[in-house]
């Protein structure tokens, strides 16, 4: 049955009921009870999730809120994602279930069973306790979407070890102020990765970054693309050299960790300086990703799932890698690009493996759409059961083109609002959820959401306002890594006293209850939905010997959501021309990657500052948007 947009003759004005083949088969019937009751016992609520997994030892306290804003959850509980991701499936029927279809962009394709996949886990933890690898020590990772990606991830969590995985499109600045930062021992990188018809050079890359990071001690690389690349002795190894040997035994005992025990750090960009690495725990974050994943996107054993984010971001991590196989689902990765070598790509691998949902962004579907709706066409894609959109705002352009020409009128859109912080789907509909195109409709079971002024008070429906999470949850980020003041200071500080997390957004709340995400509140920007902070932006501008000073903004843009736009005060003497334009774009894009590299860059003679010599980007948005440019009593000059 198709769903059929009714008039509800408010504001919002079209809702998309769900049709009655998925109601039927929805793992969760109703929401509004079940929410109530929810919030009105959290810890009932999120103990009878965790009763769902596999715990080495019971946890005695579901929430400890000792010490605010730095609470704990399942203290006492012992507990290893790997042994809900991968060892308790190897006990049923899920053995000789495939975990994992991946095709690489050239068209090679690999499958593994959850006992393959089990087998490979093992052999490369026991590749890394060879290496010296510890519980608690921080290994990064810095791959292009290869299987060995999540089996590196999968080995550090096996052995109580920390991931941090750099996305594979950033550079060297950005690569070698993470590894620093996390002060790793050992990096896992591959020789290169297919993009677009082409080979990236991620083993160069990370060569040049090492040389900038003294505490890396060991290299270990896959052969992916099978380039000259340069291998230092004592220090590099090849991935498959090491799998080869006896210590890459098949078997390993996976790792008892505590609850709140570190599973990972991943950085991300904030309002001010460096990226800030967010430390997520085994036990909470479990819970969270299975839990959400099971109730939004309603997955079956007979699923197969393509998240198509990259795992060097947090939809990768909880939506690729761990939330699909604690749930033992089939999940389907694909190294390259979207449009390659023709537009069908994606179309034609999910008519090819029978995808039944699809979890992307906005920025991909724009882009696809652009290509018409004969490449999708060409294919059958009745497979499809449910859609997903993630990372930033979806326009109602885009989600009918998606609703419609991908999934046939019939398979609801869940827009899924979360952060790297949050760990998990926190704003989302569910499968029976009727569906305004461009809200991301209700808050997730166990979550309070408000929409608030400075003072804390709930705005009026309709009302832009301040995005709010009222109280924990257990798939929340427990720390900055290094800098538990500044997690504090960024987001419980400004609702301290009513104990809320300010997520940075703004949003409104209509009569109906449904949320709509505006955006940032702060100077992060959503470029193509990937999260950067023009702090970094800036200070990649500086490092040319140029520039003097930078600013950064971001501005409209039809299939990046947002665009870079930048502004520089050259040096002493120094003339802007198109040839420095471009160099300085470069410049940007060799330091921190390409996503970087901004749409412009302009020469002024003064930027707009307060008195306290703060840049006023606001002011200058204002100006390139030609709108008013607001209250300028804090200008300088
Ligand atoms: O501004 C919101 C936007 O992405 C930000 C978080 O970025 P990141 O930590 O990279 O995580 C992205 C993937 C979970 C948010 O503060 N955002 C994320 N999802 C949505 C969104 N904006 C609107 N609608 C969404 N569905």
């Amino acid at each position: 049955m198709k769903t059929e947009p009714t008039d509800t003759k408010k504001d919002d004005s079209l809702l998309y009921h769900p049709p009655k083949s998925i109601m039927r088969k929805a793992n969760i019937k109703e929401y509004e009870q079940a929410y109530a009751k929810s919030i009105a016992d959290r810890e009932g609520y999120w103990a009878g999730e965790a009763k769902k997994l596999k715990w080495f030892r019971k946890w005695k306290e579901v929430l400890d809120d000792s010490n605010k804003p730095f609470y704990k959850w399942f203290t006492g509980g012992k507990i290893n994602i790997v042994a809900n991701a991968i060892d308790r499936h190897l006990e049923t029927h899920r053995r000789n279930k495939l975990a994992m279809i991946w095709e690489g962009e050239p068209g090679d394709v690999k499958t593994m069973s959850y006992h393959a996949l089990n087998r490979e886990v093992s052999k490369f933890a026991n590749v890394l306790k060879s290496m010296g690898v510890k519980k608690g020590e921080i290994v990064t990772i810095y791959m292009p979407q290869i299987p060995e990606l999540p089996i590196a991830m999968l080995a550090c969590a096996k052995i109580g070890a920390m991931h941090s995985v750099v996305y594979g499109g950033f550079s060297v600045e950005a690569l070698a102020g993470r590894i620093s930062d996390a002060h790793s021992r050992v990096l896992v990188t591959a020789d290169g990765g297919w993009r677009r018809g082409k080979i990236t050079d991620l083993k160069a890359i990370a060569n040049e970054a090492m040389d900038r990071s003294p505490t890396i001690e060991v290299c270990i690389t896959v052969k992916r693309t099978g380039q000259e690349v340069h291998m230092e002795n004592d220090r590099d190894f090849w991935y498959s050299d090491l799998m080869a040997l006896p210590i890459a035994s098949p078997s390993c005992e996976t790792e008892v960790t505590d609850a709140e025990d570190p599973l990972f750090i991943l950085f991300t960009s904030g309002t001010t300086g460096k990226p800030k690495g967010l430390v997520h725990t085994h036990g909470g974050y479990t819970v969270y990703t299975s839990t959400t994943l099971r109730n939004v996107f309603d997955i079956k054993d007979e699923d197969r799932w393509w998240c198509a984010a990259d795992p060097g971001w947090i939809t990768g991590h909880s939506y690729l890698v761990y939330g699909p196989l604690i749930n033992g689902a089939t999940i389907v990765m694909y190294e390259g690009a979207p449009n390659h070598p023709y537009p069908n790509r994606w179309w034609s691998m999910i008519e090819k493996y029978g995808v039944s949902i699809l979890y992307t962004s906005p920025t991909a579907i724009r882009g696809l759409m652009r290509f018409g709706e004969q490449w999708p066409k060409r294919h059958d894609l009745s497979s499809l059961r449910l859609l997903g959109s993630v990372g930033e705002p979806i326009n109602p352009e885009a989600w009918r083109w998606y609703h419609e020409v991908i999934g046939r009128g019939e398979c609801p859109i869940m827009d899924t609002w979360w952060q790297t912080e949050t760990g998990g789907m926190m704003i989302a509909p569910l499968p029976i959820t009727p569906l305004k195109p461009g809200s991301a409709t209700k808050p997730q079971f166990g979550i309070e959401v408000g929409v608030v002024d400075e003072n804390g008070e709930d705005v009026k429906a309709g009302e832009e306002g301040k995005l709010v999470i009222k109280g924990p949850w257990p798939g929340m980020a427990r720390t900055i890594y290094g800098d538990a003041d500044r997690y504090a200071e960024t987001y419980w500080k400004e609702y301290e006293e009513q104990g809320w997390y300010k997520a940075g957004d703004s949003a409104r709340i209509d009569e109906d209850g449904y949320i709509w995400i505006i955006g940032r509140i702060d100077d992060v920007i959503k470029v193509s939905g990937y999260r950067l902070g023009t702090a970094e932006v800036e200070s990649a501008l500086v490092s040319h010997p140029a520039v003097s000073e930078a600013a950064a903004i971001a501005l409209p843009h039809e299939v990046k959501g947002n665009a870079i736009h930048t502004y520089v005060i050259l040096k002493n003497g120094l003339v802007g021309d198109k040839k420095l334009e471009e160099e300085l774009r470069k410049h940007v894009s060799d330091e921190m990657g390409p996503i970087a590299r901004p749409e412009t860059v302009a020469f002024l003679e003064s930027l707009p500052k307060t008195r306290s010599g703060k840049i006023m980007r606001r002011v200058l948005k204002a100006r390139a948007m030609g709108v008013d440019e607001g209250d300028l009593s804090t200008l300088e000059d």
